[in-house]
């Protein structure tokens, strides 16, 4: 692993809403809580974390701040379903991504069972909760 790596970690739409939102699904902690945890996992790592709701902002965070950092993590929200244009964004970053799902999303509904957007990435993780996003950060320090 390089020194002094930087780690970007995006939530997609309505992970703002954590805390409020299904909370038997996606547990009870804000995203605020949980991206806390991750720092505090991580202490020695700079990791930035972005939220957005909107699929462009999304995409204009991956083409220029994965410039600046040597891994992202995403949670492309219901994005991840649809979103062929994250996918492209995804496929043209030149860093190693991981995709990230608190729930299983092969667990539920039929149209979550899909991701259009994991194929962009090196791997995906899927049902862990919060600690996805560390697994996801451990993954990365193997690949950078
Ligand atoms: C999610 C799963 C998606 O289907 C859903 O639309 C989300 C959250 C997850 O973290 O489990 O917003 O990505």
């Amino acid at each position: 692993m390089e020194d002094n790596v930087r780690f970007l970690v995006i939530n997609g739409p309505n992970l703002n809403f954590l805390g409020k939102r299904n909370p038997a699904i996606y547990g009870a902690e804000t995203l605020e809580q949980i991206n806390a945890y991750i720092q505090d996992s991580f202490k020695d790592d700079e990791i930035e974390f972005f939220q957005s709701n909107h699929e462009g902002s999304i995409i204009d965070t991956i083409q220029a701040d994965s410039e600046k950092f040597d891994g992202l993590v995403i949670n492309p929200g219901a994005y991840a379903h649809y979103s062929y244009a994250i996918h492209d964004a995804l496929e043209a970053c030149p860093i190693p991504v991981i995709e990230v799902h608190l729930s299983n999303i092969y667990k539920r509904e039929a149209f979550r069972r899909i991701s259009v957007t994991a194929p962009a990435c090196s791997a995906v993780i899927s049902g862990q909760g919060k600690k996805g996003y560390l697994l996801a950060i451990e993954k990365l320090k193997d690949l950078v």
